[in-house]
């Protein structure tokens, strides 16, 4: 059945032989996408709930790509009265001549440059669905590793309705061709929930909580400060 099994065909924009200009008109229309999907609304409404006091806070974005999530989640925090500091962490170099943010490291989510427990939270969006299973047990590894008070990881929920929502989308905002069959093939290598349940369990996450959202949305939220609800 279709989208049963998880796609492991390798996405167009992850080739080497990709060009950097290619690559910036890429990000470009991710940007387009993540607007109208809203790809900061899990962050806005979950951080809060899961860590006590959500005023004063510092973030890793892992597999941050031009660093709009924490561009977009800084400045609607500030509007908060909150302070939310953003590091970006991307494995492609073309990421840091597109970020603004001077903390932008370059570097895999699966061993990351930084030491234990040294930022509150570390999130990840449309990220995880680029790696292979033995890859995503080291990413969750890490991500616990280096969070000292919340991990928050979402990623594309694999089944038809969504695939069909999104090449609609896609087609109806006049994507190119090859952006369309990375965002469909995105979906095909995403997740579903008992998937990441195995894979967390693996990576030896205590009470990882996952679940879906939307049939869109796949989460998931380890607390680590004691304190979440
Ligand atoms: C679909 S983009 C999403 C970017 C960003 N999170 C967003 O939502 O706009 C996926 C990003 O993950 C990065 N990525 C893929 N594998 C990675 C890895 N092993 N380590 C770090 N980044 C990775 C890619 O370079 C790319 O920028």
């Amino acid at each position: 059945m279709f989208l049963r099994d998880r796609a492991t065909q390798a996405e167009y924009f992850d080739a080497p032989e990709r060009t950097p200009a290619e690559l910036r008109l890429h990000y470009a229309q991710l940007n387009r996408i993540n607007r109208l999907t809203q790809f900061d609304r899990p962050f806005r409404i979950w951080v809060p709930q899961l860590v006590t006091d959500p005023s004063s806070l510092t973030f890793l974005d892992l597999g941050s790509g031009d660093g709009s999530l924490g561009q977009t989640l800084h400045t609607w925090a500030a509007r908060q009265n909150w302070s939310w500091e953003f590091t970006h962490l991307d494995v492609n170099p073309v990421t840091r001549e597109l970020d603004s943010n001077p903390r932008h490291f370059l570097g895999s989510v699966t061993a990351l440059p930084f030491p234990d427990h040294s930022h509150d939270v570390v999130i990840a969006t449309t990220m995880t669905h680029h790696l292979s299973e033995t890859e995503v047990i080291q990413h969750f590894r890490e991500a616990q590793r280096v969070a000292k008070r919340l991990v928050l990881i979402c990623d594309l929920h694999r089944n038809r309705f969504f695939w069909l929502a999104l090449a609609a989308l896609m087609w109806s905002i006049r994507l190119p061709r090859e952006f369309r069959q990375d965002g469909l093939l995105s979906v095909e290598r995403g997740w579903q929930v008992p998937e990441w349940r195995r894979l967390a369990g693996a990576a030896g996450l205590i009470n990882a909580r996952v679940w879906q959202e939307h049939g869109t949305r796949i989460l998931l939220a380890v607390v680590k400060d004691g304190y979440g609800r």
